[in-house]
């Protein structure tokens, strides 16, 4: 019984919400599923946990999320089972396990929820972690590229967020990819002895992975090897400027990135990744690309597919850093019991119309629940004491620039709207 009353600590690399970013995950959920139906997208919820094999065939076994970031388990059963990295591939389970191929054409999916990846907790670098994910099945026209790419983008303009990168490359496909491999292996082969102990095993196993490594000696080696986009078929890059030319006509601006390449296996032709430089060493708020093959690996039609997640932390904390999104517009000061009964009759109103409304609790003098308005950030504060109550009017404190207003109860809305969102 020695640890008796010892405060028991969540896990290494998981995180609480707690209540003061709860708003913040809801309105972030709220506008991207919002983003998702304006481009007619519908919601699927796959389970947390699949059989080992769904990952590790859609991943890749020499991934280093399969080789050493999976949390695998045995079940009571004896079968073994993983907690999901990722989304893409228990979506592309379900899709063909449902047969949502039938009836043919283009199928739009999201979902949003934790993923789990036993990697080395670091700032923006979780062990559960919480994506939003979309894949489009169906069309392998570049359109349908630049579409899911659009909604992306759309989202983080939606979510007025700014100062991100759309960085996009093409991977070749089963024509092009193998030569330019074999040409990247030759390469680095002749640099084996100065890569890190990873590359060195990776130039044979999966070259393509060492131009992901994150080593300065390894990234000097990359900067001088061949390029995929240098070495496309005709028909990957007619899909990628293609994609681009869509892209550039919804005004994004794209930024081509010939060294990209990415973490999983899966991918072939585009491939992209959203940055933000103020999230320091890990900085891609999202990443995608389109993979042809998966959904036949699995047991389904061939059926090509793109698609993108988002990372929900990575997200929310550039979102924290713009500060401010959900603090108070109106923050109601009742000085005395009567007063609590006029912010009851008001507040529902203003939260109708689409104020941010929030209030002091538990009483106090004006001084401390000024205080209290200016802990929540508040815009305006709204004082209700005696005077206030015999005149019929609020005290409002602009709690920015200190000016006060007294204002008549019954012209509050009308005053709100002028003051806060201007004249029509
Ligand atoms: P991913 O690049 O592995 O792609 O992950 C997407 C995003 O999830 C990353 O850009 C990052 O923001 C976030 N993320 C990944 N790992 C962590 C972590 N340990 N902690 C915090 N955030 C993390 C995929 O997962 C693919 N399934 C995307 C996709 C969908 N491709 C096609 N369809």
């Amino acid at each position: 019984m020695a640890d008796k009353g010892k405060i028991i600590q969540r896990i290494k690399g998981v995180k609480d919400i707690l209540p003061a970013s709860a708003p913040m995950w809801q309105w972030v959920e709220d506008t991207t599923r919002e983003t998702f139906e304006s481009f007619c997208f519908s919601e699927i919820r796959v389970p947390i946990f699949e059989k080992t094999g769904v990952f590790s065939r859609a991943i890749g076994e020499t991934s280093d999320i399969v080789e050493k970031e999976m949390y695998t388990f045995t079940d009571r059963g004896g079968e073994s089972l993983t907690l999901r990295p990722e989304g893409t591939a228990s979506v592309v389970r379900a899709y063909v396990e449902n047969g949502m191929f039938n009836p043919p054409g283009a199928r739009k999916l999201y979902y949003m929820g934790p993923m789990f990846r036993a990697e080395r907790p670091q700032a923006g670098r979780y062990r559960q972690f919480h994506q939003i994910g979309a894949e489009l099945f169906g069309p392998d026209d570049p359109a349908a590229d630049a579409e899911v790419i659009h909604l992306l983008m759309s989202i983080f303009r939606n979510l007025h967020l700014e100062g991100l990168t759309l960085h996009i490359n093409s991977l070749g496909c089963p024509v092009c990819r193998p030569g330019f491999r074999d040409k990247l292996g030759e390469y680095l082969a002749t640099k084996k002895e100065a890569l890190c102990e990873n590359c060195q095993r990776r130039v044979d196993r999966n070259p393509l992975r060492v131009l992901d490594c994150k080593s300065r000696t390894c990234g000097e080696i990359a900067a001088g090897a061949p390029t995929v986009t240098e070495n496309l078929c005709a028909d990957c890059h007619a899909h990628f400027e293609r994609t681009i030319l869509l892209l550039e006509k919804t005004g994004i601006v794209v930024t081509r990135a010939p060294r990209l390449v990415r973490g999983l296996d899966y991918y072939s032709r585009t491939a992209f990744e959203v940055t933000s430089q103020a999230l320091g060493a890990q900085d891609a708020v999202a990443g995608g690309g389109r993979y042809n093959t998966l959904v036949e690996q699995f047991g389904g039609p061939p059926t090509p597919a793109i698609g993108f997640a988002i990372g929900m932390e990575r997200l929310i904390s550039l979102l924290e850093d713009e500060a401010g999104a959900l603090a108070p517009e109106i923050f109601f000061l009742p000085l005395l019991p009567e007063a609590e009964e006029i912010v009851f009759k008001f507040a529902g109103q203003l939260r109708e119309e689409g104020f941010l409304v929030d209030m002091a609790f538990g009483g106090g003098g004006l001084k401390s629940q000024l205080k209290k308005a200016d802990r929540a950030s508040a815009h305006l504060a709204v004082i209700i004491g005696e005077n206030e109550l015999a005149q019929s009017q609020f005290q409002i404190k602009d709690m920015k620039s200190g000016e006060q207003f007294a204002v008549p109860m019954e012209n509050l809305g009308q005053w709100l709207d002028e003051y806060l969102l201007g004249p029509d």
